[in-house]
Parts: C-alpha cells; sequence; structure tokens
C-alpha cells in the first residue's frame, strides 16, 4: 500500500474495502451489541480495536482503516449527534452564523482521545505488513451534516446557507478545516500511516460552489498536513465529482484520489498519470458475486493495474453482502497477477 502511493507499480495491487468492518460480518454485530450506541462503539478503544481487526483476520486486507466516524469530529466541537437505527445520523442542527457560537474547537483534541488510544493499541496489534489508515471526513461533507441535521437528499438547507450567507457559511467550513486538520495531525502521532478523506457528497455542487467548498478546504487541509506530518500520503475520495475529477487532483494536492463507480476507465487511467488511482468496484456487484463480480473486477484491474493502483469499492460495503463473496474478491485481485 505505501509503495503504491509512493507511485510505484505493484503487483498483484494492494485490496482494502471502504467500510470493511461492519454490519455484513457476524462478528462485528456480535461485538456492536456490546456497545449501547454506536458512539459508545467508537469511543470505546477495547471494542473499536475489535472491530478495526475482524476483517484483517478474516481476509488480510493491505490495509486497515480505523473504525470510527465522520461524525466524530462535529460531535468534538459541541454538537449533538446520535445515530437512530435504520435511520442513520441525526444531529442538533446548525444553520445559520449565530448557531457557529455553539462550538467550540479548543476541545476537539481532549473529546478525541480514545480515538487516538485506540490508533496506538492498532499499530501494536497489527501485523507489521498491514497499513493503517486514518481518516475524516471533508469540510463540505461534515458540514452537510452539521447544517441538514441528517443525511440530506436534495441538500435544500445546506445550498441555501452556502449561498445566502457565504461569509457565514465560510465560517462554518473554516471552523471544520482547523479541526480537521488538528484530528488529523494527532491521528498520524498516534500511528495513522496514511489519511483518507471523505468527501461523500462532493457531487451535488455547480463548478464554482465545488471549487470553493470542495477544492479550497481540502487544499488548505492538504497544505497544513504536509508541513505537520511531510511525507504521509492522503488519499481524496470526492464522490460523484464527475468532470471535476481532473481539477480535484491537480488543485488540492492529494497524493493519491479514491475513485466512485461511475468514474469510466478512460478517466481513471488519465487521473493515474497523475497520482496513484484507488477504487472503483461497484458495491452491489459484490453483493451479487459469481460472473457479475468477476467480470467487473476484471475489467478494473485491466485497465489500472499497469499503474499505481490501490482495489478498492466505487463506495462503502453495504450490510447485506455476503462475507464469502469478499473472501472471492480478494481471490480475484490477487490471483489475476500473482
Ligand atoms: O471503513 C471502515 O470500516 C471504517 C469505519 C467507517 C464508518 N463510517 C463506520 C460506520 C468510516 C470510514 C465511515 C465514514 C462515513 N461515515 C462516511 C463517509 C463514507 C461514506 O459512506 O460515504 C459517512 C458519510 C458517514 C456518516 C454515517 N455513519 C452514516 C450516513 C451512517 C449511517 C448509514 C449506515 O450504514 O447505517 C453512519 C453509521 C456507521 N458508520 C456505521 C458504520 C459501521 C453503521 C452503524 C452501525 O453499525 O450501527
Amino acid at each position: 500500500m505505501l509503495r503504491t502511493l509512493a507511485g510505484e507499480t505493484v503487483s498483484p495491487p494492494p485490496i482494502w474495502l471502504m467500510r470493511q468492518a461492519g454490519r455484513y460480518l457476524p462478528e462485528y454485530r456480535a461485538t456492536r451489541a456490546k456497545a449501547k450506541t454506536f458512539l459508545d462503539l467508537c469511543f470505546n478503544p477495547d471494542l473499536a480495536v475489535e472491530v478495526t481487526l475482524q476483517p484483517i483476520r478474516r481476509y488480510g486486507f493491505d490495509a486497515s482503516i480505523l473504525f470510527s466516524d465522520i461524525l466524530v469530529v462535529p460531535y468534538a466541537l459541541g454538537q449533538r449527534v446520535w445515530f437512530v437505527e435504520g435511520e442513520g445520523p441525526k444531529l442538533d442542527p446548525v444553520t445559520q452564523a449565530a448557531d457557529l457560537g455553539r462550538l467550540d474547537r479548543s476541545r476537539v483534541l481532549a473529546s478525541l482521545q480514545p480515538v487516538f488510544e485506540t490508533l496506538r493499541r492498532l499499530r501494536r496489534e497489527l501485523p507489521t505488513e498491514t497499513t493503517l489508515i486514518g481518516f475524516a471526513g471533508a469540510p463540505w461533507t461534515v458540514a452537510s451534516y452539521m447544517v441538514e441535521g441528517a443525511s440530506g437528499s436534495d441538500f435544500a438547507r445546506l445550498k441555501d446557507f452556502a449561498y445566502r450567507d457565504p461569509d457565514g457559511f465560510g465560517a462554518l467550513i473554516d471552523l471544520v478545516v482547523a479541526a480537521t486538520v488538528e484530528y488529523l495531525s494527532a491521528q498520524v502521532e498516534a500511528g495513522a500511516e496514511v489519511l483518507q478523506l471523505f468527501d461523500s457528497w462532493a457531487g451535488v455542487l455547480s463548478e464554482p460552489q465545488f471549487r470553493r467548498w470542495v477544492i479550497a478546504p481540502t487544499r488548505a487541509i492538504v497544505d497544513q498536513l504536509k508541513q505537520r506530518c511531510p511525507g504521509v500520503p492522503l488519499i481524496g475520495f470526492p464522490r460523484g465529482a464527475g468532470m471535476m475529477y481532473a481539477d480535484y487532483v491537480r488543485e488540492t494536492g492529494v497524493t493519491a484520489v479514491s475513485l466512485d463507480t461511475t468514474v469510466p476507465m478512460s478517466l481513471a487511467g488519465a487521473l493515474q498519470e497523475r497520482c496513484p488511482v484507488q477504487g472503483n468496484l461497484d458495491p452491489r456487484a459484490l453483493v451479487v458475486g459469481g460472473r457479475a463480480l468477476r467480470e467487473e473486477a476484471q475489467a478494473i484491474l485491466a485497465a489500472l493495474k499497469g499503474g499505481p493502483f490501490v482495489f478498492n469499492l466505487g463506495h462503502g460495503i453495504v450490510p447485506e453482502t455476503p462475507p464469502e463473496h469478499v473472501a472471492e474478491l480478494i481471490k480475484i485481485v490477487r490471483d489475476r497477477n500473482a
């Protein structure tokens, strides 16, 4: 994984999967049942280490991603965050500049101490050849939850805030940028070797808004992390960025880019000329398995294995994925290139 992110072509390519720890695994569901709430699971180092390691033990992935959530940052800023079974995250929304007074950047590192403890223990417990990935949400996506108070559908509240009061919305984005830089630097100090920024809702913006709320804040994070954690690769995942992927790579300075399922191999290949690429199997092909899985995975491998490439999904694993299909996928990726 580290060699690939340094620009080498590695055969077979490294593989890990977004949301590789989660409800599709029976052992995750068993550990999840020991915590009262989802955030309790994220903030209990014993349990968080256990669920992070489960997919590594079962499959031997090349990288292990810290078990946590992007919404621990709003929580650490003092916003109320909770998860409703079957509905997803809920937050007490921040809808105008005046609400920013409820947030306090100075408490971020102290409230996230359990996450750093989880990373320190993981670094000790993981096999040395398994790369430890830390992560955060990108400011636009984190702000989307902070403003909408839940997973958005049309993002009306969020977009209206950004259009109506760009300075006020910019202050929220700046606050998230600052908190994210502190959070990610502390993750590196605690043992994270690679960082990923999840911008799950990057794909809903006009070009000027994309430049302002996706590219500029990501670039600010990349610039500051290059100062504070030189040499630590950062993977950007601007899901749904479409035609904007190339500008995102060029203008943010990310080390590598994670591609969503809709990115065609022609664009993926062009991006790979500039930086390592990661992706982008459709999580539904992994649910279905068999021929669909083989054909989709092999098309991606054929197109991208000739350059620096990390095999992954185009978005997170879904809970109904049969665990044996994940084993099958690893076999496809490793056999073909062995
Ligand atoms: O990849 C991993 O294995 C690491 C853990 C991880 C989780 N969330 C655990 C989780 C990571 C990297 C995330 C990132 C995350 N969280 C994103 C960005 C990636 C993406 O999926 O777009 C987003 C948008 C969130 C916010 C979030 N957290 C939502 C929308 C939900 C509810 C959806 C769902 O699947 O229930 C969560 C909850 C969540 N985060 C779960 C897990 C395993 C499921 C909760 C449970 O087990 O009860």
